[in-house]
């Protein structure tokens, strides 16, 4: 039997993506969130899963460590990884914004300082309205940027909102809708196309039956 190895992203959305995982009939029954343990096998060891950090997915996926993923659509952009993208999950909704204290205005050619734990994602931003940018990289508590004076704005994650309103923030431009996805090492989907594809079939199920 050819076992794949699935990267499961750590963090907010482990706990949907378990669930939807099990409604797809795919459980992993030593697992549990608070666990320190990194490896998990599912009932008949098809399906070896390592809990990784969401940032990291990519990386084990791109470079064939993992032959699947499971992983917000923020973190693809960012890495700009080499990967098939195959299935939306429809968890971890939420979607990029530009915030900032005041309601500034972006205006083409004038620049900015932006704080994110997106700078690549920032970079194609801001190059597609032709405002030019200087990133500051920052791996969180990212809303705190512009309240201490280190930069103008943020390009961010928004889900509830709750953070920006929080700390006095105004969103003043929208970026892609995000979610979690499904993505799929090159070589592995060429080399166990089958598994794969029950894989993403069983999930598709799951996801028809939670509509
Ligand atoms: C994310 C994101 C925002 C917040 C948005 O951070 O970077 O700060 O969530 O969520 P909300 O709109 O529901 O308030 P996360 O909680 O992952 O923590 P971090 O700041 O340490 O990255």
């Amino acid at each position: 039997m050819t076992q794949l190895t699935l990267a499961l992203a750590k963090g907010r959305t482990a706990k949907d993506s378990i669930h939807l995982l099990k409604k797809a009939n795919i459980t992993f029954p030593d697992f549990h969130e608070k666990s320190r343990k990194l490896v998990f096998y599912n009932e008949d060891q098809s399906i070896k899963m390592i809990y990784v950090k969401a940032v990291d997915v990519t990386t084990y996926v791109e470079q064939g460590a993992a032959d699947i993923g499971i992983v917000g659509r923020d973190n693809i952009l960012e890495s700009e990884a080499d990967l098939y993208e195959l299935l939306d999950l429809h968890i971890g909704k939420c979607r990029f914004v530009v915030a900032s204290l005041k309601d500034i205005e972006l205006i083409q050619g004038n620049p900015l300082k932006v704080a994110s734990k997106y700078t690549n994602v920032t970079k194609k931003f801001f190059a597609r309205k032709g405002i030019p940018v200087e990133t500051i990289k920052l791996n969180g508590s990212v809303e705190l940027a512009p309240i201490i004076n280190m930069s103008d704005c943020i390009l961010d994650i928004v889900e509830t909102g709750n953070t920006i309103k929080e700390n006095g923030l105004t969103i003043i431009d929208n970026g892609e809708y995000i979610s979690t996805r499904l993505v799929v090492n090159k070589a592995s989907f060429a080399t166990k196309t089958e598994q794969i594809q029950t894989v993403i079939q069983q999930l598709k199920r799951a996801l028809e039956d939670s509509e």
